[in-house]
């Protein structure tokens, strides 16, 4: 037998939404025969056509080239997926159910659905994000001692999900029975990543556990950032001068309106669920989220302070309504968050965002919607930078001053060049930056510096200290 052929599996993956579609693109891409399935005619006729809806890097083209192979396929229902398989997906959706517990009705539907169609030894896997113990209860609706039940977290990001499956920073696998593991962890074997093989319980809690370690990492940056603005320091040259240590690292410090998305707050809610259900006082986790909702709020306090004390009836233009760049997903998106706020202040809204162009729901009456960033400044006593799109960054600002009844952005996001906006007028004010601009450094301590840098960089040093000579504005 051919390695190619030693290699390849034959996959079906239960839902072709974001991580579904993904992972069977992904997967067919590495060589394996996949069979995606989902509910919705419309979708999977699409799909079969090669039309793919989500925004996402490569994904299309990976999609092209699956079904063009003919290693990728798309079908209606589960249940015509899964009689051939030896490896089963099921990348259903958890949502937040009641009270911030993972609503697993998708899972179970879906285990009920299969339960008498699987092939006799095949491995069922779970990569949506579900509560600790969700292996071992899908094990017991299964009720097939010849399936294994394997949990195999995802850890795709919006906008760079292609990516961050085909170079993952590693593989987690989890399953009582080793065997069926290691079939799991084979199927990625030519990512060669880091694989952590262990039981489904501990790998059901690492995807909880790194979500709301990021999200802990975040409100602690944005706290930081709210000292360093009582205290007159600059949180950029803080997050950089922590982030070269390698315990803590660059990624993931950038302060903002606060962490949203798809995953970050429902994570952190189910993760605070379970603890609760476990009679364990997260304290830590919950102080986080409570950081998470004063940040959302100390925006809007930024922003009636920059238009001088009141926000009823005053007209405020936003950019950026995502809950990041690269992305047209609005769930929990701290920067409606942020709208809320300004619009139950009685302010007069006016968004735009490159990759919204409807009214956004649940904001109808309260937020105007234009497909022109200029349009947003007519008028407004402030302007606000709520998502890092970076075209924002060369807007044309001067014709922006020229259209604002006051030159003031509130950047949330720490987005904008503050000199290129200081040029045309406008006063920025950011997240945790120094309120004054700081000294230029002497030619003679730039001289020395830039020798620290080139010395740092030639030597190739994980941790070159350019800091030395970094001064900002
Ligand atoms: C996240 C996790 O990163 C991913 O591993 C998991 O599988 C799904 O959840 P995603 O929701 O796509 O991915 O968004 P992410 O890029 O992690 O950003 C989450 C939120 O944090 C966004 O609101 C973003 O703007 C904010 N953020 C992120 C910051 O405010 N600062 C940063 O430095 C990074």
């Amino acid at each position: 037998m051919s390695e190619d052929r030693m290699f390849m599996r034959r996959i079906a993956v239960i839902g072709s939404g974001y991580v579904g579609l993904t992972t069977g693109a992904c997967l067919a891409s590495l060589g394996h025969r996949v069979v995606c399935a989902d509910v919705e005619k419309t979708k999977v006729a699409r799909l079969s056509a090669g039309e793919v809806s989500i925004r996402e890097p490569r994904l299309a083209e990976l999609v092209a080239q699956g079904l063009a192979a003919g290693r990728l396929r798309f079908v209606i229902g589960a249940s015509a997926a899964v009689p051939d398989a030896e490896v089963v997906f099921l990348c259903v959706p958890t949502p937040m159910g009641a009270g911030g517990a993972a609503d697993l009705t998708a899972v179970e539907s879906v285990v009920a659905e299969v339960r008498e169609l699987l092939p006799a030894g095949c491995v069922v896997v779970n990569k949506s994000t579900v509560p600790v113990g969700t292996a071992a209860r899908t094990a017991q609706l299964l009720a097939r001692p010849d399936v294994a039940v394997v949990s195999n977290p995802e850890f795709l990001r919006e906008g760079s999900a292609v990516e961050d499956f085909l170079k993952p920073d590693r593989i987690v696998v989890g399953c009582e029975a080793q065997d069926a593991a290691e079939r799991v962890a084979a199927l990625y074997s030519r990512l060669g990543a880091p694989t952590v093989l262990t039981d489904a319980a501990s790998a059901e809690m690492v995807k909880y556990a790194a979500n709301c370690f990021l999200a802990m990492k975040l409100s602690y940056v944005n706290a930081v950032a709210e000292l360093c603005e009582r205290l007159g320091a600059d949180v950029l040259d803080v997050t950089e001068g922590i982030g070269y240590d390698r315990r803590i690292g660059q990624a993931f410090l950038q302060p903002g309106p606060g962490w949203g998305g798809s995953c970050l707050p429902k994570d952190t809610h189910a993760f605070l669920q379970v603890s609760a259900a476990a009679k364990f006082d997260f304290e830590l986790l919950r102080a986080s989220l409570d950081t998470n909702s004063r940040q959302q709020a100390r925006m809007m306090d930024k922003v009636r302070d920059a238009v001088g004390g009141s926000l009823a009836g005053q007209r405020i233009g936003l950019l950026g309504l995502t809950f990041k760049a690269g992305t047209d997903d609005l769930r929990d998106s701290p920067a409606l968050a942020v709208a809320a706020l300004l619009a139950a202040e009685g302010a007069d809204l006016i968004g735009y965002d490159p990759s919204v162009r409807a009214a956004v729901p649940g904001m109808t009456d309260d937020l105007q919607i234009t497909d022109d960033p200029i349009k947003v400044a007519s008028g407004a006593a402030a302007l606000v930078v709520l998502t890092e799109w970076p075209e924002f960054r060369v807007l044309d600002w001067g014709l922006l001053a020229e259209l604002v009844e006051r030159r003031v952005v509130v950047d949330t996001r720490n987005l904008l060049d503050a000199d290129v906006l200081r040029r045309v007028g406008f006063e920025v004010r950011g997240v945790g930056r120094r309120a004054t601009p700081a000294v230029e450094p002497s030619a003679a301590i730039q001289a020395e510096s830039s020798a620290v840098l080139s010395y740092d960089q030639s030597s190739q040093l994980p941790h070159a200290r350019s800091t030395a000579c970094r001064w900002r504005g």
